[in-house]
């Protein structure tokens, strides 16, 4: 697929089809997820890939942001302990947006699979933490649902270029 028909195409899909998808497939997911940029190349990210029905239904439960029933989800964990450790108070941030882009690669390449899938930040952290049997200092970031597409949405508009576009400062158009 071509980059440009990724960066436009995919949507955040909430409708799939009751399909499994293979595991071999969700590694390519995660594959694409830990070739993301990190800052100082930290990699603080681990995921958590989530194909139990019953499992995926307790997430379920603490995510009001989740409106369909996926296939699967991957929770994008940050190992915040570890980066402070490691980049000192910046850590933690650095570490938020890093699994920011890991999560933009998996979306990314579930599309270029065929798949949906939908970034979600409205569920209880601590609960999934527990939930999915994260160590201290590893927190959930993202979840990601996804699955074969029954829907895709329109595209939702985007701000226009010029409202958000400034040439070397703010307000030079
Ligand atoms: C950080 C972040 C958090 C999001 N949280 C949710 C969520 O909790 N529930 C949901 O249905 N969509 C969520 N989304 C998806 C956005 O609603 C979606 O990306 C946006 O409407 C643009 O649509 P598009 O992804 O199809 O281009 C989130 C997206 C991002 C980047």
């Amino acid at each position: 697929m071509e980059l440009s028909e990724g960066i436009y195409g995919r949507r955040s899909v909430r409708s799939y089809l009751p399909e499994r998808v293979p595991r071999d497939v969700l590694d390519t997911l995660i594959d694409a997820g830990r070739w993301a940029p990190s800052a100082g190349c930290a990699q603080p990210w681990a995921f958590v890939v989530v194909d139990e029905p019953v499992q995926i239904q307790r997430l379920k439960s603490i995510a009001p942001g989740m409106f369909s029933e996926p296939a699967f989800v991957i929770a994008v964990c940050a190992e915040r302990q570890a980066a402070v450790q490691r980049m000192g108070p910046q850590g933690e941030t650095l570490a938020l947006m890093d699994v920011c882009m890991a999560a933009q690669n998996i979306s990314l390449a579930a599309y270029a699979a065929g798949l949906g899938t939908c970034i979600i930040r409205s569920f209880h952290q601590r609960a999934a933490a527990v939930l999915l049997g994260c160590p201290d200092g590893v927190v959930p970031e993202l979840l990601i649902a996804g699955g074969r597409p029954d829907r895709i949405p329109r595209a939702p508009n985007r701000r226009a270029l010029d409202q958000i576009r400034h040439f070397n400062r703010w307000g030079q158009k």
